[in-house]
Parts: structure tokens; sequence; C-alpha cells
């Protein structure tokens, strides 16, 4: 059976990081109560349109550490009872390293989770100021020790390619974090999005932005650093021991169904109506309170559900496998669409950029080279 995820977004964060821009909100308070009801409610609502076994959950953010366990638990009760479990499910919680937070690991995982991924982002003071960070770095590794002892499996994020980082700096910073022998690791290269402080200040000129030249330097050492010491990538920027990979995250990229639940979580559904397979985009409201208010109204708390057309799902889908060390499937590819797959193929970018080294077809996939990996979204906009 093809695998189903689950994704439950909680949108409340204590500060709003400068470099953020995820659905994450500060309120003075907020009422547990409502939004466990809230959840649950629109989590039998989805349940509606899918039935088969959950292979994956997700609590994401947002920081889904503020929860109460309690909330956490009532919710994979839930889904458990409307959904079923397949054996050998995943059940991961993200949460920030503040010592409120790591008192609740005992409690998240009695409710069932099975996986934590910490958001540490840097091991040294100042960067952890710079980022406006809400916890320190006796925090971090407190929560990092915490969760090792209590969890078997543990992610932790760092950033990296930040403004001066120098490589040797880089370097230093990753093997300190590689001395916790994390058997998960996303490492990602600062980016200014649009509409945060960070791309303000950056507009303004008063942080300049890494080099490109030097944030490439970063990238390579980092995927040497970390096939050393066998945590190789096998995403753009998450490495794992072999059998670590996220399988949640993995289901995103190999562009497989999963739900989504709470403020602007969206969902990729397939549902058949006889013969045909059909593939929906669920978007929900993202300001935490429109979505609570649908929820009291409608039972949901969804803006959009598209029929998407096949030339979208085949994009999104190479968009997506194509992050992937594995690469696309191009079987996967061909079901999608046989007559776009042979239009792919036979386009002179495609076949410029497997000369210039940036991607390479096999007789099952197509991939990105490591010299294509580092830039996949300039590789992608040529060839697209
Ligand atoms: C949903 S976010 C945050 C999870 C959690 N609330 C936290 O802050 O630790 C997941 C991860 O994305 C990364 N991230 C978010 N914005 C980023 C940016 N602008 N540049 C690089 N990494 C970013 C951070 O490493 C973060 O841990
Ligand atoms: S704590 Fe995480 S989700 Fe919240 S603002 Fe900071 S980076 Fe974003």
């Amino acid at each position: 059976m093809e695998p189903l995820a689950l994704y439950i977004h909680w949108p409340f964060c204590v500060s709003k990081c400068p470099y953020c821009d995820f659905n994450s909100h500060v309120r003075n308070s907020v009422n547990h109560d409502t939004w466990e009801q809230a959840l649950l409610q629109e989590l039998q609502t989805a349940s509606l349109t899918q039935k088969r076994p959950l292979t994956s959950i997700f609590f994401g953010g947002g920081t889904p550490s503020l929860m109460r366990p309690q909330t956490v638990e009532a919710l994979i009760e839930k889904a458990e009872a409307l959904f079923g479990f397949s054996p050998h499910i995943e059940i991961t919680l993200e949460t920030n390293p503040n010592s409120f937070e790591t008192e609740k690991f005992v409690d998240f995982k009695k409710a069932g989770v099975n996986r934590i991924s910490i958001g540490i982002q840097s091991f040294n003071a100042e960067a952890l100021k710079f980022l406006g960070r809400a916890h320190c770095v006796k925090e971090a590794y407190h929560a990092l020790e915490s969760a090792q002892t209590i969890f078997d499996r543990v992610s932790f994020d760092l950033i990296y390619a930040r403004p001066h980082q120098t490589l040797k700096e880089w370097e230093a910073e990753l093997n300190h974090a590689l001395q916790f022998s994390p058997s998960h690791l996303s490492l990602y290269q600062l980016t200014f999005e649009e509409g945060t402080v960070f791309e303000k200040r950056l507009k303004r000129g008063e942080i300049i932005a890494l080099n490109e030249n030097l944030s490439s330097l970063l990238y390579e050492k980092t995927q040497e650093i970390m096939d050393q010491h066998l945590l190789p990538s096998y995403e753009v920027s998450n490495h794992a021991q072999k059998g670590q990979e996220s399988r949640h995250n993995l289901c995103y990229w190999r562009y497989q169904d999963y739900i989504g639940i709470g403020p602007g979580a969206h969902g990729r559904i397939t549902q058949e109506h006889g013969e045909k397979h059909e593939k929906y985009a669920t978007q929900n409201f993202k300001l935490p309170e429109k979505w609570l208010g649908s929820i009291q109204t409608e039972g949901h708390g969804l803006e959009t559900k598209l029929l998407l057309e096949k030339e979208i799902v085949f994009e999104e889908a190479l968009l997506m496998g194509i992050r992937l060390k594995e690469g696309i499937s191009l079987e996967t590819l061909k079901k999608i669409s046989e007559t776009a797959l042979n239009s792919l193929l036979a386009r002179p970018s495609l076949k410029i950029l497997e000369q210039e080294g940036f991607l390479v077809k096999t007789s099952t996939h197509l991939k990105a080279t490591s010299k294509g990996m580092p830039i996949l979204n300039a590789v992608l906009a040529y060839m697209m």
C-alpha cells in the first residue's frame, strides 16, 4: 500500500525569529482546550476522504513543543482510531531547545512520539543572538542530551552560511555537532526570505549575505565532512545514517500522499473515482484565528481544495524528487504522464545539463549530481 503521511501544524512561538517566514505567530495567550478540540475536529473531517493506515505523523510549526503533551496524545490516539497505523509508524515532534519544552520530553514520549527534531541552529552564543533565538547554548546542550537519553531517534537543525562565517568556523562548529553522534542532521544555509526582518536589514545594508563562492565552499565542505562521518545527504539539506532518513519528509519528496491539518497546512491527496486517480492540493487558512473560525463554522480549516492538472502533478513530482540524492523515478513520472516524460527527456536543455555534469539519467532515475545539487534552483530553471 502507498504511504500516507499526516502533518499537524502548531502555529505559535514564544517569539518571532528574524529569518523565519514559516506560518508562526506570537500570542499573549492560547486557549489549549479550544485548540485541541479544533485540531481533533479537523482530523475527523480529513479522515472522511482517506481511510488507509498512516505511515508517519509530523508535528511541525511554529513550535509544537509548546503544545500540551495531552493534546499530542489525544491527536495520536484519534489518528490511530480514524486511520489505523502501519506497523512501524514514525511520529516526529519538532522542538525548540528551551528548558520549559525539554522538561516535557518524557511526556511527549508517553504520548506516542518516537522521533524528535530539535531546532538548535548553532552552538555559538553570538550566532544564537544574531539569529534572535529564545534559547542559549547551555539549553541547546541540555535539550540534546535529554532527547538522546529519552528517544531512540533524534535529529537537530543547524543554520550555516551566516554573515561573516568563515570556512574554518563552520568546519569547527560542524565537527563539534558531530561529537554528539547524531543519526540525522538537517543543515540549512541561511536564506533571506521575503517579508522577514532579515530581508529588510539586508536591503538596508545592515547585514551582508555571505558571498556565493564562499557559500558553495561551505556546502562542499559540509558534504565532505558528513560523508566521512557516514551521514551522507539524502536530500539537499538533510543527512542521515543509513535507515535513519525521515520517512515523513521522504513522503513529500517522493510526492506521496499527505494530509495537512492546522493553520496554513497543505496536503496532497489522491482520490479514486472509478478507474481514475485524481490528485488534489489542499491549503488551510494561514491566520490562526481565521482557521479556528472556519473549524467552528465548517468543521474544517480549508481555504482551497484544487484538482491538480496532470501537467502540474508532473512538474511538482519532478521538483520534489530532484531534491533527493536518489533522484526522481522515471517510472513514477511515466505513471503520471508518459507524454510529459517523453517531452522532458527530449529537451535540449536536459541534454546540455547532462553533458555539463549537472544531471544524470540512469535507466531508472533522473538525478542531480554533486555539481548540480548546490545550484538546484538554477538547474531546474534552465531545464524547465
Ligand atoms: C519550521 S522551522 C522551525 C522549527 C522550530 N520552531 C525552531 O525554530 O527550531 C524548521 C527549520 O527550518 C530552518 N529555517 C527556517 N528558516 C530558515 C532560513 N531563513 N534559513 C535557513 N534555515 C531556516 C531552521 O533550521 C528551522 O529549525
Ligand atoms: S521558533 Fe521556529 S517557527 Fe518560530 S519563529 Fe523561530 S524559526 Fe520560526
